[in-house]
């Protein structure tokens, strides 16, 4: 019997024991995730608002396994967080009662606005059952990006609700929008260095559905997000009318903001140099001119001995977030020449590195050459590899 039991898990009873304690699913096939209980209701947000950031850079690296201190304590720094439980009971029931009206509860999902739902609801559904699946764990029920694991995760899951992503291809700096496609590739390929694995096993039908609900749990957020922040910090009066015409407005405002995003791509033409040509170590040395020169790119400012000594600084959503070690190889954003131009011209704005949007074309290539060649001592000319990592 004990024998039996071996052989059976052995075959091919094991993967499906695996899958079932880990899916909870019934079957393992793709989108056959279960759904969310008809009665679960997405809990109302309580833990705090962001405002407003300290003006200066934070000391050191938060400690992990508290994600509340960390936001109260802005208050403390010169930054400015909101409880939403001063927040009358009331006006939180209408806000309740308003995201339900536009966005329905986890097992029927949909968008309802003034303008067609530019995702189906049959999209969200099936979204929402490989979300549960695959996501939850760490980006939770609401895409607060507190899941049970999320404390102990250093960077912390993201929290979805700010409607900011970090690795986008749009134009502008700031808030921009990612298009489906940026939100793809960050969930096939993952984010090196972070907890947030690659999901490029996963079908790609499946992860269009994933950038279905992702979108729609950010458009939610956002909506939760700037309705609360707006009664924490002045009451009902800091409305332009009632709650619920405000989510009207505000969904409004960021669907046109995802739409806009999908036409808004940044142009990047890479210049034809050949890695090893005599142009190239050119570009390499001056973009490490400009790294260097406060009153050229100021790269250094932030990472320190090339991001060996980075300084923290704080994040939107009220965390600490270091500056890349950029003598390391691996990059959150991928390590085409595009990647690299796209994060310097752009900025990283949720992680306040900013957009060094002033440079010329020709400057920023100069940059990006150089953090390309950076963690290969082998690609860089000589007297710079000398500087950087000693004879
Ligand atoms: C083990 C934890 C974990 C799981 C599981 C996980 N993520 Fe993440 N995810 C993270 C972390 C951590 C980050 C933030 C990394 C950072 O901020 O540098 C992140 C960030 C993201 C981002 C933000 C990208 C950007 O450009 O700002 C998206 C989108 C995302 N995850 C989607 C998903 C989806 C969809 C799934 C499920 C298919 C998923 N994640 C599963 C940990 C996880
Ligand atoms: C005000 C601080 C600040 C300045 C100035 C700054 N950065 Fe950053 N940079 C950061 C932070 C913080 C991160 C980490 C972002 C994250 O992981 O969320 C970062 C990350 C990066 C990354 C890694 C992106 C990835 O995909 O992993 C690159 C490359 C980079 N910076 C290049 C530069 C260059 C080049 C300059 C100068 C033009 C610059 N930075 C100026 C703060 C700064």
């Amino acid at each position: 019997m004990a024998r039996r039991t071996q052989n059976m898990l052995k075959g091919s009873a094991l993967p499906a024991l695996f899958c079932l304690a880990l899916a909870g699913c019934r079957g393992c096939r793709s989108g056959e995730g279960e759904t969310y209980p008809a009665n679960l209701a997405y809990p109302p947000r309580m833990d705090w608002i962001v405002d407003q950031l300290p003006t200066q850079s934070p000391e050191d690296a938060d400690k992990v396994g508290d994600m509340d201190e960390p936001i109260r304590q802005l208050n403390q720094h010169g930054g400015r967080s909101y409880d939403p439980a001063v927040i009358p009971e009331n006006l939180r029931n209408e806000l309740q009662a308003a995201l339900a009206v536009h966005f329905g509860e986890p097992a029927n999902p949909f968008i309802k606005a003034e303008v067609e739902s530019p995702i189906p609801p049959e999209n969200l559904l099936t979204g929402s059952r490989l979300f549960r699946r695959q996501c939850l764990q760490c980006h939770g029920l609401t895409g607060d990006g507190r899941g049970p694991t999320a404390p102990w995760i250093a960077p912390h899951p993201r929290d979805f609700r700010q409607g900011v992503f970090k690795f986008v291809s749009t134009n502008g700096t700031g808030s921009r929008k990612p298009t489906r496609a940026d939100l793809g590739k960050v969930i096939a390929n993952g984010i090196p260095t972070t907890a947030m694995p690659p999901f490029n096993l996963t079908p790609e039908a499946d992860r269009e559905r994933l950038i279905d609900y992702v979108t729609y749990l950010s458009l939610r957020g956002k909506v939760e997000f700037e309705i609360l922040r707006k009664l924490a910090k002045g009451g009902e009066a800091a409305l332009d009318g009632d709650v619920a015409s405000e989510a009207d407005e505000i969904l409004m405002r960021e669907l046109k903001g995802w739409a806009f995003a999908e036409k808004d791509i940044m142009p990047v033409t890479p210049p034809a140099l050949a890695d090893d040509s005599p142009e190239m170590a050119d570009s390499i040395r001056r973009g490490r001119d400009l790294f260097l020169d406060p009153k050229g790119a100021g790269c250094v400012t932030c990472h320190g001995d090339y991001g060996r000594a980075g300084k923290p600084q704080y994040n939107v959503w009220g965390f600490r977030t270091a500056p890349a070690n950029l003598t390391e190889h691996k990059r959150k954003g991928g390590t085409a020449p595009e990647d690299f131009y796209r994060r310097i011209h752009g900025g990283i704005g949720p992680s306040n590195m900013p957009a060094a949007a002033s440079l010329t074309e020709n400057q920023t290539w100069n940059l990006a050459h150089f953090i390309r060649a950076l963690p290969n001592p082998g690609q860089l000319p000589d007297d710079v590899r000398k500087a950087i990592y000693g004879p």
